[in-house]
């Protein structure tokens, strides 16, 4: 029954995807309308109810989705850890006399985690004649007017007997060479300690094009790791998410997160997996991990910064444990050498659900969050169907019955099709042309009722990029009719990937649905179907019938039993329009105009960018409706919701 589908796989070293899909053989234009095609629609004859959790999002460290993204660290590699420190993030502030040097120092640092550090060695400088280090940044450093950054860092120094100079901090502008936010950390003693300092810009234009510097004024060595500049952060969260990154995830109307990935959980080797512990507690204790996306992981951004992130958009977690199967083939044998890791997933769901008198309950108290968080779902695995050593029934069966043993009401989701046990739910992928989504609308309608039910843990249509054009939006609006219409079996769905970095090297696969630059970032037209589809949908689907209409038309109804409205979402994938005669039964009249929210571009390869943020943005209207009845007609490519207000 289940069919995961993907039909392009990141094939290249980087992770690029090579090939683009199109709407087959759509042209532009809007030519005449179609004849007209009757929606009837009995408000109250059920079929089912809708899942409340249908609409969330998916998420994992891919296209500096959190490091240069999310996570509003300006500092790049601010702990080394990169192998790349040397190449490109760090470089040394030299003055005349040619006086600093950098290296990397294995020898010594504040914490086990971080037990190496960057050495600053200046041999001569002056207060003219600074020399010291310089961070690049996440291409550059995103600088607001009238903003104040937190600057820390840790440090020692070597005091040679005198005393050393003080650190100077700047943020510099890359064109005018100025300082446009400056502080001093004083009294750098000969143990490592953590040193902070406001940074407070003036009246600057806003702009990337900064760096920063940290120079010595006199002879001195410095070492140093985990140097941050942090600006401030949505609901002021210490180590928190970007404001306007958190605004756009708020829009989607998520009600859960999948996290944290993806292959990201997975990694490439076992050795590489995704080790929740060592993503917890201070920063300084987290030694930092390469991930399977060609770029290594801060990880500041952990475990409990997820949960914390699902608490301030009041989102479910959907936590996935590492389920014993990397990328590179390479898998735990269930049994004895899978032991350890059910029981890594068992303390990390003690972590978030424990007590503060369990032992994984206590850590988070400590890290922060005494309140337990409620899991609504854990995932065992990622993409398990591509383990070829087909071991996946038999760990999928030692993680459910050591958890199910342990928490009899977790609920746990499985990622491929498994026989020994009944998963509660199954995680389906799909990454498909909006052609083929539009010829598989109807995927869901004749699944097993009685089988597990599906998570569309994955989808988008591969069309556009860095984030999907309006023709993906059309495909991904079709699909999702689909899925609404079988929200009783399909009880969750997220779109993947969330997020990318616009700037060049930010993206390791395309398309995706939020794109962002250090100071901006916009949505791409399938983020606003998105969006129209989780914050307008009922709590039950009425029965339906469509006659007449052309080809590439989808449409799913929703029905809101306590408010009586109704969401009629609508998708016209050819140029043609399509007129539409829609009428009610099951209810005295409709209230009103019907409200009209569209979305529509003249071409399917229009796309909104990071210029040109709102090209395609939704339009409201009106349209007047007699009775139980209105016509309309829906312009080519586009897709519209339609609200009705109907009386009993
Ligand atoms: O969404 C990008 C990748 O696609 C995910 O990491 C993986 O689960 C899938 O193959």
């Amino acid at each position: 029954m289940q069919s995961t589908q993907i039909l392009k796989r990141f094939g290249s070293p980087a992770g690029l995807m090579l090939t683009v899909f199109s709407l087959g053989s759509l042209a532009y234009g809007q030519p005449a309308a179609k004849p007209a095609a009757t929606l009837n629609i009995q408000v109250d004859k059920t079929e089912h109810s809708v899942s409340p959790t249908l609409y969330g999002m998916m998420t994992e460290e891919i296209n500096y989705s959190y490091d240069g993204g999310l996570y509003p660290e300006m500092v790049r590699n601010r702990t080394l850890r990169d192998p790349n420190w040397n190449q490109q993030d760090w470089l040394v502030v030299q003055n005349a006399s040619g006086g600093a040097k950098m290296d990397k120092d294995k020898t010594t640092g504040p914490s086990e985690a971080l037990n190496d550090s960057i050495k600053l060695t200046v041999t001569s400088a002056s207060p003219t004649e600074p020399a010291g280090l310089r961070n690049q940044g996440y291409w550059g450093y995103p600088l607001k007017p009238d903003m104040t950054y937190t600057f820390s860092l840790y440090a020692k120094g070597d005091l040679g007997g005198g005393t050393l100079s003080p650190l100077h901090v700047n943020l510099i502008n890359n064109k005018t060479g100025k300082s446009v936010a400056s502080a001093e950390i004083l009294g750098i003693g000969s143990d490592w300690k953590q040193y902070t300092a406001k940074l407070h810009t003036g009246k600057i234009e806003p702009s990337e094009a900064n760096h920063l510097e940290l120079t010595l004024t006199k002879p001195g060595t410095v070492w140093m790791t985990l140097v941050s500049v942090f600006p401030p952060t949505y609901k002021n969260r210490v180590n928190g998410n970007r404001i306007d990154l958190m605004e756009k995830l708020a829009g989607l109307h998520p009600a859960f997160l999948r996290f944290p990935g993806g292959n990201y959980l997975e990694g490439d080797h076992i050795s590489e997996r995704y080790q929740w512990k060592k993503t917890i507690g201070p920063l300084v204790d987290r030694p930092t991990h390469p991930s399977p996306w060609n770029y290594h992981s801060s990880d500041g951004l952990g475990l409990l910064e997820f949960l914390e992130w699902c608490e301030d958009l009041n989102m479910q977690n959907v936590l996935a444990v590492y389920g014993g199967y990397s990328m590179k083939q390479e898998h735990v044998a269930p049994g004895k050498d899978l032991e350890p890791y059910v029981q890594d997933a068992l303390d990390e769901i003690e972590y978030a659900t424990g007590g503060t008198d369990t032992r994984w309950g206590a850590e988070r108290a400590k890290d922060g969050h005494p309140a337990p968080f409620k899991l609504a779902y854990v995932e065992i695995g990622n993409e398990d169907w591509f383990d070829q050593s087909k071991s996946y029934d038999g760990r999928f069966t030692q993680f459910y019955d050591a958890i199910k043993k342990k928490y009899p009401d977790q609920k746990l989701i499985a990622t491929a099709p498994v026989t020994s046990r009944k998963p509660d739910v199954l995680d389906d992928h799909f990454y498909l042309s909006a052609e083929k989504y539009f010829d598989d609308i109807h995927h869901y309608d004749n699944f097993d009722r009685n089988g597990p039910k599906i998570f569309m843990g994955e989808y988008a249509t591969m069309e556009g990029s860095p984030t999907g054009d309006f023709g993906a939006a059309l495909g991904d609006a079709a699909w999702l009719t689909g899925v609404e219409r079988n929200s009783d079996v399909v009880v969750m769905s997220s779109y993947a990937p969330l997020l990318v970095n616009v700037h060049p090297g930010g993206m390791q696969w395309h398309p995706d649905l939020i794109g962002y630059d250090g100071l901006s970032s916009y949505g791409s037209p399938s983020y606003y179907v998105l969006s129209l589809f989780a914050a307008h949908v009922g709590d039950e689907v009425p029965a339906s019938t469509m006659t007449g209409a052309g080809p590439r038309v989808a449409y799913s109804v929703t029905h809101q039993a306590s408010t009586g409205k109704v969401f009629l979402k609508i998708v016209n994938g050819v140029p043609t329009p399509q007129d539409l005669e829609i009428d009610l039964s099951g209810v005295s009249a409709i209230a009103g105009p019907a409200k009209v929210t569209r979305l529509h571009a003249l071409s399917p390869v229009d796309t909104n960018t990071i210029t040109d943020p709102r090209h395609i943005v939704p339009v409201e209207s009106t349209i007047p409706t007699t009775g139980t009845k209105l016509k309309h007609t829906i312009p080519g490519y586009s897709f519209e919701l339609i609200e009705l207000d109907t009386k009993k």
